[in-house]
């Protein structure tokens, strides 16, 4: 049998067959058994994302039913595994959340500016906690302490909007992170208002953990206080399907969770990454993601560049991106700003 592998989940003992001619890869041929390490890291430095492996022709050790096959799935096929209706019953947000954000978000005392700043502080320790140490437990705990900041988000309209307005605009992984997974939840809340055929509360954990993935980039790369090289970002191109791995491995959240995780860097015309999937290939909670994921590093400050505004780095999206993004669901992001007067 045939399947379709992306190069991360390929392992030594796998008969592979490349997807181009011997010219455009590193191998004398496209057809063969992957009998070393060495074999495997030629082909992640290689520019080949996916590629085939025969099954009747790999090694017999090899466990080719646990591999899960992402990209096989149709989006209508996803929707219908993961309707998410309503809550699953041991989902129990009271139970997993941390005692001190329980206590911010419930203490009716504060101003709505003042909630936002100590929910956004303690949504940042959260989301630190979870990159130091990503374990089934500590994902567990920062999902239910997700879920009740994704409830602020739908309906404490005041609140929420001082949460987009106090975004950091640092740039440290896990502030990024809440940044994207507040943005991303904000904008879900418009498209998806008024519908129950989207369990927001599931989401926000896919949205706040689309970058875990980079625990498993070089800290050099990920620190790198200047622009990555184009081998550099090489490697930090693995975070979204390391992102995908993590969730799988701890088994704690949902596959849609995983998919905003594999594709928030796919781009509408083809030109993203890891599967170079086009238009209705990328999932809508993935399109979401990458939009508030875009427009977060714009904003953002990094030592080799200076933040943008909002209003500059809508500009740049609209005029210079327009092929990256959904149309109508950019147009609604736009809308978030414009229309609450954030700019
Ligand atoms: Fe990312």
């Amino acid at each position: 049998m045939i399947y379709s592998l992306h190069k991360q989940e390929l392992k030594v003992g796998m008969y592979v067959i490349m997807p181009a001619k011997w010219k455009h890869h590193p191998f004398l041929r496209s057809k063969f058994l992957i009998t070393s390490e060495k074999h495997l890291e030629a082909i992640l430095e290689s520019s080949i994302e996916t590629v085939q492996v025969d099954s009747t022709k790999s090694q017999a050790s090899q466990d080719f039913q646990s591999i899960t096959h992402p990209q096989k799935t149709t989006k209508t096929d996803e929707r219908k595994e993961n309707s998410f209706r309503s809550p699953p019953e041991d989902w129990n947000p009271e139970k997993m959340m941390t005692k001190e954000l329980r206590e911010v978000i419930h203490n009716d005392s504060l101003s709505p500016q003042k909630k936002a700043i100590a929910v956004y502080k303690q949504s940042i320790t959260i989301l630190d906690n979870v990159f130091k140490n990503p374990t089934t437990a500590v994902i567990n705990e920062c999902k239910g302490a997700i879920a009740e900041v994704t409830d602020l988000i739908l309906h404490d309209e005041e609140t929420s909007q001082n949460l987009l307005r106090i975004t950091s605009h640092d740039f440290y992984t896990y502030t990024h992170s809440v940044n994207v997974g507040i943005l991303s939840i904000y904008l879900a809340k418009r498209l998806y208002h008024n519908t129950r055929d989207h369990n927001l509360h599931e989401l926000g954990a896919g949205f706040f953990l689309h970058d875990l993935g980079k625990i498993r980039v070089a800290p050099e790369i990920l620190n790198k206080p200047a622009r990555l090289t184009e081998t550099e970002m090489k490697h930090m191109r693995i975070h979204p399907f390391q992102s995908f791995k993590i969730l799988e491995e701890t088994n704690n959240l949902s596959k849609e969770c995983r998919v905003i995780c594999m594709q928030h860097h796919e781009r509408e015309d083809g030109h993203g990454y890891p599967r170079r999937l086009k238009g209705n290939d990328i999932h809508d909670y993935a399109r979401i993601c990458s939009i508030a994921d875009v427009f977060d590093a714009l904003t953002a400050e990094r030592s080799y560049k200076r933040s943008l505004s909002p209003f500059k780095a809508l500009s740049i999206m609209k005029e210079e991106m327009l092929g990256f993004f959904h149309k109508e669901i950019f147009e609604n992001f736009v809308l978030l700003f414009t229309q609450n007067q954030l700019h």
